[in-house]
């Protein structure tokens, strides 16, 4: 099975396990909207690979982990794209869960999905009681203070936020516990995946950075053109298109070799370049500096 087979399964099985029977239906079926919209699922896809690098020897853990790290990611879009935030519309080409289902539901649906994250995880780790602890912390270090999403989110109400600080808690943050995770979910140390998820998770921002200038609407999903509309810091303001290009490659390049000796170093590997590829395909670069070429064609060929 591929990864993103498993980690869809899993994240069914796992929000149909948690979300009960009698729970409010409007409330239940935005939360389906916001998690069962076609988005690429890389959090999880990280934590299995990892996971089966490192033996996955209660694959039933990593499911939930990797499961879990996405209804974070879930709930984190959610609030994102409220009128609160970055107001948007469009977020994996439907409307967004406030457009569709008002703002108080928005605001409960990712409140609920991020305690559902809790309970997934607390589901699955009554099997390996010594794990869980390990994984909830982990799991905690990606989504709060002083250096995960919520943290990222608040540097925007500050009146100056260092841009790699900024990015490495909005993004990287959840791509380190997404790698570490599968680690401790094969009760191995979580040390040596750190460096992956935080340069993949950092490129990853990068890149949506450099969409957001570059990209077509049609094409991701969502609006472009919404950090320079709210003023966000951005690789691509603050180092310019061609400089957040070349730091987005240096990243990958990071990503790559940080992946620990193991029989899966070379499917892990293959992983990071894919994404590469599929955020930023190598005709935008030749594009940009072709002069003439519509770089927004480039990025969607
Ligand atoms: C979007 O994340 C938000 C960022 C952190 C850049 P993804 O690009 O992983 O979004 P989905 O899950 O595929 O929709
Ligand atoms: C996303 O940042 C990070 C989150 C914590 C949700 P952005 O605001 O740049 O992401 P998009 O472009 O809306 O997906
Ligand atoms: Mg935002
Ligand atoms: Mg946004």
């Amino acid at each position: 099975m591929s990864l993103l087979k498993r980690a869809e399964q899993s994240l069914a099985s796992c929000f149909e396990g948690a979300v009960g029977k009698a729970a409010p239906p409007r409330l239940v079926e935005a939360m389906r909207h916001a998690v069962f919209s076609g988005g690429a699922r890389i959090r999880p896809q990280l934590t299995l690979s990892v996971a089966i690098a490192c033996g996955d020897d209660q694959p039933q853990l990593s499911d939930a982990a990797a499961s879990a790290l996405e209804l974070m990611h879930c709930a984190s879009l959610v609030h994102d794209d409220m009128p609160a935030f970055d107001d948007a519309d469009i977020r994996r080409g439907r409307p967004t869960v406030h457009k569709a289902f008002g703002e108080p539901l928005a605001l409960l649906t990712g409140d609920a999905l991020i305690v559902m994250a809790y309970q997934v995880l607390l589901n699955a780790g009554h099997a390996a009681p010594d794990r869980l602890l390990a994984l909830m912390q982990n799991m905690t270090s990606g989504v709060g203070l002083p250096d995960g999403i919520v943290a990222g989110q608040a540097w925007e109400c500050e009146p100056r936020a260092d841009l790699g600080r900024y990015q490495r808690a909005k993004t990287g943050a959840l791509f380190v516990a997404s790698t570490c995770a599968g680690a401790l979910a094969s009760g191995r140390e979580a040390q040596p995946w750190y460096a992956l998820g935080a340069c993949l998770g950092e490129a990853y921002q990068v890149a949506d950075d450099i969409r957001d200038v570059m990209g077509l609407s049609a094409d991701l999903g969502k609006p472009t053109g919404q950090d320079c509309l709210h003023t966000r810091p951005s690789a691509a303001s603050e180092l310019g298109l061609g400089g957040a290009l070349d730091y987005f490659q240096d990243l990958i390049q990071k990503a790559v070799d940080s992946v620990p000796a193991c029989t899966c170093r070379g499917m892990l590997q293959h992983l990071v370049r894919n994404e590469s590829e599929r955020l930023v395909p190598s005709a935008a670069y030749s594009a940009y500096r072709m002069p003439g070429v519509q770089p927004a064609a480039a990025l969607s060929a």
